[in-house]
């Protein structure tokens, strides 16, 4: 049976990132970090193809970063100022880059592709070792939302034309915090899948993985435009911070 490991995201959508996954977010993300980071050095998790990466390189900030992916970080690396960019391939739960930052963050859902509380927890232990004294790590992720199942279970019509059908199965586990998603295409040619396996993590959880490597909780938003974090929120961009001396 086949394995979704680290590299599979990438295996599966490199081709294809930059056309099929905006989240319509990308100015207001790009404008909160340049405003948190400053002329601070930034690292960025997961960089994927550059679509934060780049265009904080092109206002001025120093910008490095790594990801599982070979291939997403060879699309980044075609890009205009790509090739300038530091990058690594490294797993997000066990790096060690040899330099300290002061700033990091991980968008776009992204801590949840690793699947287990301990995968996380070990991330968080990751950036904070390599945050310098002062250091932030902002996390944004969706808010874990179980309306959207029923018996923990969806299945979702996402496209439909004359010569072919898109649906999104998910499977729902609430006590490992787990979605199973499995995204299949009809065509006349065939069927095709496209799993994504997530863990989701409530804010509560979140701050104690931070407490844990001695990070703490200084702005929590619902949004890129730093809307209040409420009950409504569908999604939280929470920033923590490696004191400046030690306690
Ligand atoms: C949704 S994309 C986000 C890319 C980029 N941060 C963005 O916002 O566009 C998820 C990225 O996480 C990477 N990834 C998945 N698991 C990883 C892991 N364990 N360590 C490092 N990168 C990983 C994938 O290769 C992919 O580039």
């Amino acid at each position: 049976m086949k394995e979704y490991g680290p590299t599979t995201f990438g295996d599966l959508h490199a081709d294809e990132y930059d056309a099929l996954h905006d989240p319509g977010t990308t100015d207001a993300c790009v404008d909160l970090i340049a405003e948190l980071a400053g002329t601070r050095e930034v690292l960025e998790l997961a960089i994927g193809t550059g679509r934060i990466a780049l265009p904080l390189a092109a206002r001025g900030l120093s910008v490095s970063g790594f990801d599982a992916s070979p291939e997403m970080l060879q699309k980044l690396r075609e890009k205009p100022g790509g090739e300038a960019l530091q990058t690594w391939v490294a797993d997000m739960a066990r790096f060690d880059l040899g330099q300290m930052f002061d700033f990091a963050y991980l968008v776009f859902n992204t801590l949840y592709n690793l699947t287990s509380q301990q995968a996380q927890t070990d991330c968080f232990q990751c950036v904070a070792k390599h945050l310098r004294p002062g250091g932030q790590f902002l996390v944004e992720a969706f808010m874990p939302n179980r309306e959207r199942f029923e018996n923990n279970q969806a299945v979702r019509t996402k496209k439909v034309s004359f010569d072919s059908v898109l649906l999104e199965a998910a499977q729902h586990d609430p006590v490992a915090q787990t979605i199973h998603y499995q995204r299949i295409r009809f065509t006349e040619d065939g069927t095709s899948l496209n799993p994504l396996p997530m863990r989701y993590v409530w804010p509560s959880e979140l701050d104690l993985m931070a407490a844990l490597a001695g990070l703490r909780p200084v702005a929590r938003w619902g949004g890129w435009q730093k809307q209040p974090l409420s009950a409504s929120s569908n999604m939280y961009v929470i920033v923590y911070e490696k004191p400046a001396t030690e306690a």
